[in-house]
């Protein structure tokens, strides 16, 4: 199975930005056998489709509305994304925390993606107190069983990002992401009964990437901070 990489810009750049990163970024990551996607603020998903096209680049968008149309000022819907882009990052900590979307939110917005012909990448993780409480596996098994519920799991990869480990410099050990993610892959085998990608993200950068890669059941990597410079995110992409 290829590795997958997802660089997600958050809200950073702006177009002149944008099309100086793409003239260098799609030189480094020409010729790589890996799956690459960079996930863009709305307002660089055309830029970023333009400067991709005919490339082995595939783009992204951060977050989008669970309805395809309607009365929601300020929303952007799943058949508005799907003309620039084949993925959609649906459930970032970031969303989760500071927009209060819940589970059943997320649900809805996953089943809308794929209704749209959409991939999913859809991030699960727990918060530091949470796990000194020791309730990691059961905040991802609910985050799962609530949020992939009736979802075409084929177009998903699952993203483990711990949230005490975004862009913090913290990660976890390498027991610990390999028995997580060997978690994740178990609990939806046993329940929906496929086999899904889980890749990892949190503190992702291009000097730890490769033992992050080694790690047994890690699938590939989701680098926020180190995804806004194209060198860093194409040695990350090379140290698989
Ligand atoms: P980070 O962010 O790599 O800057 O820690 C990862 C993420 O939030 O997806």
């Amino acid at each position: 199975m290829k590795k997958f990489f997802c660089g997600n810009w958050k809200m950073n750049k702006t177009k002149t930005e944008a099309v100086s990163y793409f003239r260098s970024f799609k030189r480094l990551a020409a010729g790589s056998n890996c799956d690459i996607v960079v996930a863009v603020p709305f307002t660089l998903l055309e830029t970023a489709r333009n400067a991709c096209k005919n490339t082995n680049i595939k783009i992204a968008a951060q977050n989008m509305h669970s309805e395809q149309k309607g009365a929601f000022t300020g929303e952007i819907s799943p058949c508005m994304i799907k003309e620039f882009a084949d993925y959609v990052i649906i459930g970032h900590s970031e969303r989760r925390i500071l927009f209060k979307e819940t589970d059943e939110l997320l649900n809805k917005k996953a089943i809308a993606a794929s209704g749209s012909k959409l991939k999913v990448i859809f991030c699960i993780g727990e918060t530091l107190e949470e796990k000194k409480r020791d309730k990691t596996f059961e905040i991802l098994k609910t985050q799962i069983l609530n949020g992939l519920n009736g979802c075409r799991l084929k177009e998903i990869i699952v993203a483990y990002e711990p949230v005490w480990a975004i862009g913090t410099g913290k990660i976890p050990t390498a027991k610990e992401i390999e028995s997580t993610h060997t978690y994740i892959k178990d609990i939806i085998k046993k329940n929906f009964g496929t086999a899904v990608r889980v890749i990892y993200g949190g503190s992702v950068n291009e000097n730890n990437a490769k033992e992050i890669l080694m790690i047994k059941n890690v699938d590939g990597c989701l680098p926020g901070g180190a995804s806004l410079d194209a060198k860093k995110f194409s040695k990350i992409i090379s140290s698989a």
